[in-house]
């Protein structure tokens, strides 16, 4: 069963439409990530599944029952945001306590010198510290508890935003772009933390990035949004290498896929005017079509020219430690292509004529409205 359902959800804010029929189902305890380029609708996706946004059109269920009613406070879930949004004045152990203060304890209860000797607030207290050192050590920030979000750093808040999160023992998390505001190294670090965090907590993840790289590593599904339509939602493997539209094989993959246009000849097969190549389809389209056929770096081999490939002209290297992109010239005028070349191998010099190859199974055919074709058996051989 679907823990999470979001059926033809719209949203416009005043003229604009965000998010256009987006609908999802997200496994119970399963990690998904929704990514997309910036003001692609994420965040308001997101904050239509926390309840903090409502949306004009579509319903949210969560564990078989509709959400559209209820406050955000009533949805089991929690949210970790990009800002971390922790209380200044309050300490790191005052932070995590939070929700489970506002839950357990009355309005007295929680007044600093009142509430300590209110009946039964003791037993309460403690349980609740109890409670937020556990997620405090999980997360190692046990260390931590008394300083404020001031004297942190970003890492350390962004943990601090996570362990207020996990007292909850919300059903879900939602977590839109937590690592942004973090350095480089740190936001590889927390990437694996988060993931580690998902295993040990067993709740359902819904992770929005703008960064194909987390969509990619840290979760099992990844949902591709653009322009407020969810174009598909796949392994990360999938995505990668089985994109069902041009927008995703263009927005997934660092350095970005190789297009060359293309169009369809009298047989309604793929041919590459410029350099004369073809490839087949699995079903003829019509003649005289324009489709477009996109090749990884990874999915491009060179080699000295000898006729037997595509013609084309070393432009540049770019040296990225294990590996260099090579990006060579096309002759008559087709276009550049970006290779991706073991470092340690044999590299084409600057300037040099080569023959580009591809194994022809690795192409990937979009038709003109971005489609993707499926290719002759033949050519996936
Ligand atoms: N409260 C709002 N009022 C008006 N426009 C908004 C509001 N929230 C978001 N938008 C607009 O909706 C679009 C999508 O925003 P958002 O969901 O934040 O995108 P993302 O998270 O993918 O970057 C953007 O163009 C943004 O400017
Ligand atoms: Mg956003």
């Amino acid at each position: 069963m679907a823990d999470i359902l979001i059926r033809g959800v719209s949203k416009a804010f005043g003229a604009t439409p965000v998010l256009k029929g987006v609908s999802l189902g997200v496994h119970d305890g399963e990690f998904i990530s929704l990514v997309g380029p910036s003001g692609c609708g994420k965040s308001t996706l997101l904050r239509i599944l926390a309840g903090l946004e409502r949306q004009d059109a579509g319903e949210v269920h969560m564990a078989g029952e509709c959400m559209d009613a209820l406050a955000p406070g009533a949805r089991d879930i929690a949210m970790v945001f990009q800002s971390y949004a922790l209380y200044p004045h309050l300490t790191v152990r005052e932070n995590i306590a939070v929700p489970l203060s506002v839950r357990r304890l009355n309005r007295w209860q929680r007044l600093p010198v009142v509430g300590g000797i209110w009946p039964g607030s003791r037993a309460i207290r403690q349980q609740i510290d109890d409670e937020v050192k556990a997620a405090a050590g999980q997360l190692d920030i046990g260390h931590l508890l008394e300083r404020k979000p001031g004297q942190l750093s970003g890492g350390q808040r962004q943990r601090t935003a996570l362990g207020r999160a996990m007292v909850r023992r919300p059903r879900a998390f939602l977590m839109d772009e937590p690592l942004s505001n973090l350095d480089a190294n740190l936001r590889v670090q927390m990437r694996s933390e988060i993931v580690a965090l998902h295993r040990a907590l067993g709740g359902t993840f819904v992770y929005v990035t703008h960064d194909q790289t987390e969509a990619l590593t840290m979760s099992t599904r990844v949902a591709v949004m653009i322009d407020g339509v969810l174009l598909q939602v796949a392994s990360p493997a999938d995505i990668y290498f089985d994109p069902s539209d041009l927008r995703v094989a263009e927005f997934i993959g660092n350095p970005r896929i190789n297009l060359l246009a293309c169009e369809t000849n009298a047989d309604g097969q793929v041919f590459h005017r410029a350099t004369s190549l073809g490839l087949a389809l699995a079903k003829p389209a019509g003649a005289g079509m324009r489709v477009t056929v996109g090749l990884r770096p990874e999915a491009i081999r060179l080699g000295p020219w000898d006729r037997s490939g595509l013609h084309a002209v070393v432009r540049t290297h770019e040296h990225l430690g294990g590996e260099v992109l090579v990006q060579v010239e096309l002759t008559a005028g087709a276009g550049k292509v970006t290779a991706r070349c073991d470092a340690l191998g044999a590299l084409p010099g600057i300037g040099s004529e080569v023959t580009m190859r591809f194994e022809p199974g690795r192409a990937l055919v979009f038709d003109g409205h971005g489609q993707r074709l499926a290719l002759a058996p033949s050519c996936r051989a």
